[in-house]
């Protein structure tokens, strides 16, 4: 398994210790002991022993996890069921099949009636403009819930229907993706960053039969029309034979004419008034939210579905070809996204947690929404940017929720770390008990800066490796257990057994092909060996798809795509994704023929949020094709005007 010995000392502190032989990767520091004190891991030992008993006795130990939720009737068959390798058939994966539950019951009905946390906060939400800020309890939560699933019941939406939202991070976007939950409908949430065309592909993809979307918003200075965007797509779908018979709009940016009545929802007063934004409004199908919601009965009984139903469907951008639907399932999925929430963060009843990602992200989905809510936690649901007014805002929110738990993106560090301690060392932060990144590798400068500037060295760093298709956390530390090295996501969840393979598909073990691999200075690939409770179950409509993509290369095992390393001891590093590397000696592989024509150097590439490549557009430029469709989810597009611009003309 590659798990570590127990080299490093504990009971150190959070001071760094230099360690003979592996350079800067033998640097590894302790878990502080007073977060180990408490913690639900509380030591290396304690990891090891949950680790082997969740990889050797699955069903045992997710078993047990899973008599902690709501079972409308139990798991009649076995608990689960797989295969993983292409060559024996079909790829399937299925946790609980024949048992029946409703997440959404579960995170929400449980912890108001059963767990009595009615009046705990659910959500502190910050907007945009400093000072727009709302709280809902779970009881409110609920009851916005029930509505909602009763207005889309009203619209005719069943069971297995595909239902589109394209919002901002307001409330109502939680209150979308459980009412959905709640009635056995799929969501399938599109960033609301992303272009009418993006959201237009998605809806035909799983053939949406319902758009919920919201007037406007501001992102930092930035107003972004979204209904007007959503308006686009919808007429695109039309023009394409799918014509969507309902959407359904929130007044976010138009609220203060509201005056809004409800006495449930505290609605967030909009400081900012926006005399420029004209709604369009489209008789017949167009509805206001507020008018829907404000006839709705407030109890809806949920809709019990089985484990393996499919729950949502979230589009992540491939390197090649269109985004591909992960579809993840009900059982799985809620038994892992609460797991993970619970040990990676280490959370306790009285966090407030905050997780600065986007809802139309995977990170958004399982730990804004679900993973939180699945353990009662009070979290924040912020609207802005890090910028905006000003580089304080992300400390100026730690400090007046006094937020415990924090999570975020290496790309954020890097950008604030631009500028100096100062914004931050100027806020208290004391509440601040374990930072968390996800997204990419972060660089240990980044690592180094966050841990000493943000966490002032006392909190210990989560750096989650994961993915959309994994549902949760594959590779992380937990804070009161595992000494950290800046820039490894060190070790295993529970449940998760990994292993890397060479490019004939062996197996490469322990120390000697760590070491190996260093001196090569290759990577080889990062697989996973069985399935856990969170792995996505297909691509939306083509199944062919998934098990090429994931399984079809090295059968028997699932396939990230991403390359690793692992050290002496036993610590896996991620150095990004495969496809992206370029084989220096293809030439010898495959022949003269694959020499390249022409080697552009290049300031950056087109790469999405999470870094992998679009090979469609580079393809695109080198044949100077400057009709590159939709563009909307590459990260920075100023690359690919230099790229044009500095392309060899003798390629045609
Ligand atoms: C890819 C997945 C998981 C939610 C955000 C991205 C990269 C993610 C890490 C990390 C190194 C990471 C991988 C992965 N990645 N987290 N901690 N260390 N790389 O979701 O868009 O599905 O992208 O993000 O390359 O395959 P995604």
């Amino acid at each position: 398994m590659g798990l570590p010995e127990e080299r490093v000392r504990s009971g150190s502190g959070s001071r760094g210790q230099e360690e003979a032989g592996a350079g800067g990767r033998a640097r590894s520091w302790s878990p502080p002991p007073e977060v180990s004190r408490s913690a639900h891991v509380p030591s290396l030992q304690r990891y090891r022993e949950l680790h082997r008993r969740s990889v050797e006795e699955p069903r045992e130990f997710w078993g047990d996890i899973a008599k902690e939720f709501y079972w409308k009737t139990p798991c009649p068959g076995p608990f689960l069921r797989y295969n993983f390798d292409v060559t024996k058939g079909k790829i399937f994966i299925e946790w609980m099949k024949g048992a029946t539950t409703n997440i959404c019951y579960n995170v929400l009905d449980r912890n108001v009636h059963e767990k009595k946390l009615g009046d705990k906060v659910a959500f502190y939400w910050e907007g945009n403009e400093p000072g727009e800020t709302t709280q809902i309890t779970y009881h409110q939560l609920l009851v916005q819930v029930c509505q909602f699933s009763n207005v889309l019941r009203k619209q005719g939406i069943q069971k297995g229907d595909r239902v589109a939202i394209y919002m901002p991070m307001i409330p109502e976007l939680v209150v979308a993706m459980l009412a959905c939950a709640r009635i056995g409908a799929l969501h399938s949430i599109v960033f609301a960053g992303f272009s009418s065309e993006s959201l237009c592909e998605r809806i035909l993809d799983s053939s949406c039969s319902l758009l919920i979307t919201t007037d406007a918003f501001y992102r930092g200075e930035k107003l972004v029309n979204l209904k007007e965007l959503a308006d686009e797509a919808l007429q695109k779908c039309q023009e394409k034979g799918f014509p969507v018979r309902c959407c359904i709009v929130v007044k976010h940016l138009g609220r203060a004419e509201l005056g809004m009545g409800d006495s449930t929802s505290q609605s967030p007063p909009i400081k900012r008034s926006c005399p420029d934004v004209q709604i369009s409004w489209n008789q017949g199908i167009d509805l206001w939210w507020h008018e829907l919601m404000q006839e709705a009965g407030d109890e809806c009984e949920p809709e019990w579905c089985d484990a393996e139903d499919p729950l949502f469907i979230l589009y992540t951008s491939g390197s090649t070809g269109k985004p591909k639907g992960v579809v993840h399932t009900v059982g799985g999925y809620m038994l892992y996204v609460a797991t993970t929430f619970k040990y990676v963060f280490d959370f306790h009843a009285e966090d407030v947690f905050w997780c600065t990602a986007d809802i139309g992200w995977i990170t958004g989905h399982s730990y804004v929404t679900y993973g939180p809510l699945a353990n009662g936690a009070t979290s924040v649901l912020f609207e802005g940017i890090p910028t905006y007014p000003d580089v304080n805002r992300l400390w100026s929110i730690v400090d007046k929720y006094k937020v415990t738990k924090f999570y975020t993106a290496p790309t954020a560090i890097r950008l604030l770390m631009k500028f100096g301690d100062e914004p931050v060392t100027k806020h208290s932060r004391a509440s601040l008990q374990v930072l968390g990144t996800v997204g990419e590798p972060i660089n240990p400068e980044a690592w180094l800066w966050y841990h000493r500037v943000v966490g002032a060295q006392r909190c210990p760093i989560v750096d989650t490796f994961w993915q959309t298709e994994t549902g949760g956390h594959m590779l992380t530390p937990l804070p009161g257990a595992t000494p950290m090295k800046p820039g490894s996501a060190t070790f295993p969840f529970f449940g998760v057994a990994p292993a890397i393979l060479n490019e004939s598909g062996e197996e490469l073990e322990g120390e000697a092909e760590g070491y190996l691999l260093l001196r090569t200075e290759t990577s080889w690939l990062e697989v996973f060996k069985q399935p856990w409770p969170g792995i996505m179950r297909t691509v939306y409509g083509n199944h062919e798809r998934f098990e090429t993509t994931y399984f079809k290369k090295f059968p028997g095992y699932y396939v990230t795509g991403d390359g690793c390393q692992r050290d002496q001891d036993g610590y896996y590093w991620i150095t990004g994704r495969i496809d992206d590397m370029l084989n220096v000696s293809v030439r010898e592989k495959i022949g003269p023929i694959a020499t390249p024509d022409y080697i552009q150097n290049a300031p950056g590439l087109p790469k999405t949020r999470s870094g992998k490549i679009m090979r469609r557009v580079l393809r695109k430029i080198a044949q100077n094709d400057h009709d590159l469709g939709d563009m909307s989810t590459v990260a920075d597009p100023s690359v690919i005007s230099h790229l044009f611009s500095h392309r060899c003309l003798t390629i045609q």
